[in-house]
This record gives C-alpha cells, structure tokens and sequence, in this order.
C-alpha cells in the first residue's frame, strides 16, 4: 500500500490517460497537496502550477475552503435527485446566474458532467432544434482542423433501445466536416494577414457547398483558439463565421470551456468579438476544477421547437457541483479574479515578450492569463522547433520547480486566476534560464 501511493510506476494497479507505458516506467509525480498556485509532490517539493491543474480549471487557486465548504454543506442538505421530472435548488440558480453573466440572449442551461459531455449535448440540441422543426437531414457538424471538443460520440453508437434518444441522432457517428484554422502565424494558406482577406473563414462557404449546406446542422469552434497555443483569431473571422451560418440555417456552437469564467480576461471570450452564440459550452473554470461540471447554455430561439432534450445522465443538473460553480462565480467576482486575469495577464504578456531576442522563440502571444511562445528553429522559415527539445523545457522547468505544457508547437501557460506579479517574476526567470539552457545544449546562435 505504502509503496502504490507514495510511488506511482508499473507496479502501480492505476492506470493513467494519455500516458505511455515507457513514461509510467519511468516514474510518475504523485501530486498530494495544492495551495495558491503552487502544488507539493509525494516527496514535499513545490511547484508553481502554470497551467492550473494541467488541464487548466484551477481559475480560483488550489486548496480554497469556501468550495469545500459550500459542497460539503450541500452533500448535507441534498446530495443527489435525478435531473429527469424533477429540479433542484442549486441547479436552477446556477442557471439563473449562468443567464446574468453569459453573452446576451444565452438563457437556458443544462449542466452535465465535463466539457466532452456539454459539447455532446451542445451537438444533440442543435440536432434536436432542426429534428423538431421537421429539418431532419442535418446530421454534419462543422469543426476546425486542430480543433479539440472532448472526447465523446462514440457511446451512443451501441445504445440497443430507448428509442428517440438514438433515432433523434441517426445515423450515428458520420457527418464531421473540417475547415483551416485562423493560425496566421504558419496560415493554412500560406497568406499573409494583410492581405489575405480572411480566407479560412471565407472558405466556409465553399465547404459547405460541397457538403450541402442543408445537412449542416452546426458549427462547433473555440473563440480562441487551444490547438496552436491560445491562438485569437482577427476580430474579422467570428462575424465572417456567423454570417455565413446565418445564411444557411446553421447553429453556432461557442467552446468556451477553456475560455469561460475570466481565463482571457473577460468573462467569457465571445465579449471580445461581434458575436452572437446559438449555443455556448463551458467547463473547467464553472467550478474551478473542484468538482465535475460541465454546461450548456442557448437561446430561447434554439429551445422553442424542442418539445423534449433526449437525454440523460444520471448526474446530470447534480446540485452539489452546481453548488460549488455558484460559490465559484461569486468568489471569482467578489475577489475580481477576472481583473487579475486582465492585469497579471498583461504584465506576464510583457515578461514574455522580452524573450523573443532568443532565436528560437517565433511569436509569444496571450490574452488574459491565457498565454504561449511559439518556437521555430528558424524565424524566416518560422520552420517547427524539434518536439524533443521542446519536451527538455518541460523537464529543465520542472527541476526549477514550474510545471507547465506544451501546446503543438508551444509552451502554454495558463496558471490559476489568483497568480501574483512576484510568481510570474518567478515563471520568466525560470523560463528564459530554460530557453537559454536548451539553445546552448542544441548549439544554437543568434544570427
Ligand atoms: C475546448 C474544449 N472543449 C471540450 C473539452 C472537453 O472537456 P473535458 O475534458 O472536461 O471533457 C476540452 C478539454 O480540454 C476543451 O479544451
């Protein structure tokens, strides 16, 4: 027993996402403690948490009291009653607050376990929203090369019976359709923002033509970007998007589970463009990693011809993480975490931008405390950075005490809402002692 907790390795009965035998075997962190923005090992050594979790929910910091509290005190009152013919407190309020502060005309919600479960119910209202109004062919969804939505889709494909859950979804699995990425920094075109007049959301259109823009139920896009490393598109591409989804009866679904509950600065990224959402999903940040939570939310005009959601999880609208999101929202607005986001986010944004006088660090981006370096091993060529060395970064930070992560071609860093200027004083120097480290090893000069 001793051994499996204090030692995660082969020997070790857990098994781990995403994570090679060969990584396994040679050791895994246990993480045993968190505090602020910084995490404590098996073996008492601390680390500032970079992108709050890993995975990044941890807007409000690690170890806060009031959200135990609030889930303890609402385990006691209620801890569980089914979502299906009957409601619960917390569930309706979170929903009522969702209302006040998600971009205008969002205003219904149902929450769900994570953000693969929001994106999957996102997708069945979007279907039910065109099935009910007798639209019954628009079965493809469009996504974006790179794009990240979770992991679900497959489980209804061996559903035997409860006959309109499945038929509502048939066929099962088909209809994914891809457009490029608004990555202008290696475009997809090869076209230059100035003067590319906004080519990947322009080609839209010609998708869709080929695909037939009448079995297109929606259009499914973060509203900055995850895959190339907290990527902003142009304020032009949203409302090119949306106009063309307009003109053909297509819904647009907003990802802000990365984005939602400050992590750019704002509360939700969609307040930065002319936007105006269909259905908006949201994750992570609802309830700061300390619980499950995901949600959907959509307008009054997606849920009017929809005469009944089918759909059920049994943890679905659960109000003790519902609870917890809602003590989360106030925390974050009572201690103007979103502020901080803005603030800290621009002071580590000024920090970052100092190291581009290092040859391989290309573009060094971030909106809020949502942030990355793009390295290039050539920055005419902007030609990828050898992944192994981007992996020894991960490695010499880590021995410096920063955890962080890579995003494609990128560092990226999202660490708790509550980081303070003294830690991201912290994170630059380690970073830049990093970089310059791996560029002696590797032999390179500046030209
Ligand atoms: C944009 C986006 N959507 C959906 C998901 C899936 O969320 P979860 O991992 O909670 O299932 C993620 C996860 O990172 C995400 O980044």
């Amino acid at each position: 027993m001793e051994k499996s907790v204090r030692k995660m390795d082969s020997t070790s009965r857990l098994i781990l996402h995403r994570t090679a035998k060969s990584e396994i075997g040679n050791g895994i962190t246990v993480i045993v403690k968190g505090e602020g923005a910084w995490v404590y090992d098996q073996d008492g050594r601390r680390y500032l948490d970079l992108d709050a979790g890993m995975t990044r929910p941890v807007h409000v910091g690690h170890g806060c009291r009031e959200l135990a509290d609030t889930a303890h005190a609402q385990m006691c009152q209620l801890a569980y009653y089914t979502p299906m013919g009957y409601a619960n407190v917390p569930a309706m309020e979170l929903a009522d607050k969702l209302a006040d502060i998600t971009p205008a005309g969002i205003n219904r919600f149902t929450f769900e376990t994570g953000g693969s479960d929001a994106v999957e119910t996102a997708m069945k209202l979007a279907r039910h929203y065109h099935y009910y109004r007798g639209d019954k062919g628009r079965f493809k969804i469009v996504s974006r090369r790179g794009a990240y939505h979770g992991v679900n889709g497959i489980g209804l494909r061996a559903l035997g019976s409860v006959m309109p859950m499945r038929q509502v979804m048939e066929p099962l699995a088909p209809g994914a359709v891809f457009v490029e990425s608004p990555y202008c920094y290696r475009c997809p075109f090869r076209m230059s923002p100035e003067h590319c007049d906004m080519a990947c959301a322009r080609d839209l259109q010609r998708i869709l033509e080929f695909e037939g823009p009448d079995q297109v139920s929606a259009f499914i896009g973060e509203p900055l970007q995850q895959a190339f490393g907290a990527y902003k598109p142009p304020v032009e591409y949203w409302p090119i998007i949306a106009e063309i989804c307009r003109q053909h009866g297509i819904l647009l679904i907003i990802d802000e589970v990365i984005c939602g509950f400050g992590r750019t600065g704002t509360m939700f990224a969609t307040e930065q463009f002319d936007l105006q959402p269909d259905l908006l999903t949201m994750a992570k940040g609802l309830t700061s990693g300390y619980l499950p939570l995901g949600a959907v939310g959509c307008t009054d005009a997606v849920m009017a011809p929809i005469e009944v959601l089918n759909h059920l999880h049994t943890y679905a609208n659960h109000p003790v993480p519902c609870a917890v999101g809602l003590k989360n929202i106030e925390i974050l607005q009572r201690d103007r975490l979103i502020d901080n986001s803005a603030a800290m986010g621009d002071y580590f944004l000024q920090g970052l931008q100092q190291l581009t006088k290092y040859p391989s660090v290309g573009e060094v981006r971030g909106t809020g405390l949502w942030l990355a370096i793009d390295f290039v091993s050539d920055k005419k060529t902007r030609a990828p950075f050898p992944q192994a060395n981007l992996m020894n970064l991960l490695v010499r930070a880590k021995e410096k005490g920063v955890i962080t992560k890579t995003m494609g071609l990128a560092l990226e860093f999202a660490p708790p809402l509550t980081i303070t200027r003294e830690e991201i004083d912290f994170a630059l120097r380690v970073i830049e002692e990093c970089i310059a480290e791996e560029e002696k090893a590797m032999g390179v000069r500046a030209s």
